[in-house]
């Protein structure tokens, strides 16, 4: 009977040692046991970009990059963007299972219930430049809610953390529409509580002169689509930030911001906003192969390509590019579609990217439907923002409740000069 451990021979010394192997993994602590120096300090692994690192054991997303399989709680991404809807898969991820129609109507109601902001809030977002980036408005108010709501410190306390959970998600499309509205000096439009999360949110971005803003159906569907297909993706960046923050047990309102402002960067889901402006700088089809050629040459990055974990065409953009073909039936059509077919095919038979396994993720497709539907592109990241929320909660909730999870503190290999004595600053060269 084979055994589940890894026998590791220390060739300087000769000595054995035996590792247990659980899940296809090592205890990165029992590595300790092997010495490295005199001073009695143990063996560590070297892992810039955690490429090769599970800081958790997690239920809640299951991602097989090689097979382009994405499922949350179990079930397949392709299920979820046909038959569910976003506050539906919110629920699922928090709760690890589907609700009952009564359960997902109390959900429903609660979450539209909280989804008004203290009117406070409106005199800072006030304070922001005309062109402040929404993203920038956005992590300072989520980080500012904490301040309203003192009780979420009491992370350990159920009720709490579920009443901070539902504020989370409610109030994140007000405090993004709120930021658009001010940054195009448009008066703030509050919550219809009479409309679903996702038209509501179309209703605070674009209410104008109507007495009640009425959704199109098309484009509401299409929303909620993209914050499902956005709503948890395992261990990213920005949800490692949000479990790191909350390894110190700091409030969820902090962690969050945290986690927004790691989403914030342009490898991240700042990339969405980035693929459009590349789009728009490309220009013309006839215009790509030069382009290309940049990105070969290193020059620049083919923004909305590659990803650390798939290494085959990424699930969620194949959903999308259907959804633009819906969504464009009612906008008419963005003519940079074509641009970004045309530069996927071209991409998609070279081997630069063939050879590194770099395919389409999310971003490619997702921001020329948000254009479509007239979202300005510095509010890309926010929409990635808004669905993710659920998912940065649920792992935030599953690490707190992980009995073996302790404050996030990883080592570092010194690589600074040795000791050495202060000069004082007259006898410095
Ligand atoms: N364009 C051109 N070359 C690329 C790209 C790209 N988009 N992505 C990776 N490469 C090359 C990279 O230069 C390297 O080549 P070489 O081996 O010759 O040095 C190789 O592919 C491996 O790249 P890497 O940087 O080691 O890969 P990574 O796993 O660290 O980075 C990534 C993943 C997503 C940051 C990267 O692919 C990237 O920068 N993509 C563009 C930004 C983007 O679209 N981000 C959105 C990610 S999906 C949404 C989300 O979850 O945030």
């Amino acid at each position: 009977m084979p055994k589940d451990s890894l026998s590791i021979t220390d060739n300087r010394t000769g000595t054995q040692y035996e590792v247990p192997i659980q899940d296809g993994a090592i205890r990165a602590s029992d590595l300790r046991q092997v010495k490295v120096g005199d001073d009695g300090a143990g063996l560590m692994s070297y892992d810039p970009g955690y490429v090769n690192t599970a800081p958790c054991r997690s239920a809640i997303s299951f991602i097989d990059g090689d097979k382009g399989v994405l499922r949350y709680r179990g079930y397949p991404i392709e299920q979820l963007a046909e038959h569910s809807s976003f506050l539906e898969t919110a629920y699922l991820l928090l709760h690890g299972e589907l609700p009952s129609a009564a359960a997902l109507d109390g959900w429903i109601r609660e979450i539209t219930h909280h989804t008004f902001i203290h009117e406070n809030i409106k005199k800072f977002i006030d304070g922001f430049h005309h062109d402040a980036h929404p993203m920038g408005v956005l992590v300072s108010t989520v980080a500012a809610l904490s301040t309203f709501y003192p009780e979420a410190k009491n992370i350990h306390d159920e009720a709490s953390r579920r009443m901070q959970i539902i504020r989370l998600i409610a109030k994140t499309p007000t405090l993004a529409a709120f930021a658009h509205r001010h940054a195009v000096g448009m008066p703030y439009a509050y919550p219809d509580n009479d409309l679903s999360y996702s038209g509501n949110f179309l209703n605070m971005m674009f209410l104008t002169t109507e007495v009640k803003y009425v959704p199109n159906p098309t484009l509401q569907r299409a929303l909620d689509v993209l914050f499902i297909l956005h709503a948890d993706h395992e261990q990213n960046c920005s949800t490692s930030a949000m479990r790191n923050v909350g390894s110190s047990n700091a409030d969820p309102y902090s962690c969050t911001a945290a986690a927004a402002a790691a989403l914030y960067g342009p490898l991240h889901g700042g990339a969405n906003e980035e693929v459009l402006r590349m789009l728009r700088a490309i220009g013309a089809k006839d215009r790509i192969p030069a382009y290309i050629e940049r990105v070969k040459r290193g020059e620049l990055r083919l923004m909305g390509f590659g990803h650390r974990i798939y290494k085959s065409y990424d699930p969620r953009a194949t959903i999308i590019k259907r959804v633009a073909d819906q969504v464009f039936d009612v906008t008419g059509k963005n003519p940079l579609i074509d641009i970004a077919i045309e530069l996927e095919r071209i991409a998609l038979q070279d081997d630069y990217f063939v050879s590194r396994k770099l395919y389409p993720n999310v971003d490619f497709y997702s921001g020329i439907i948000y254009e479509a539907m007239r979202i300005p592109v510095d509010m890309f990241p926010v929409l990635f923002a808004i669905g993710r929320t659920p998912g940065w909660l649920a792992q935030w909730q599953e690490m707190l409740l992980d009995k073996e999870q302790r404050i996030a503190r990883p080592r570092q290999i010194y690589v600074g000069p040795a000791k050495r004595d202060y000069v004082p600053i007259e006898q410095r060269g």
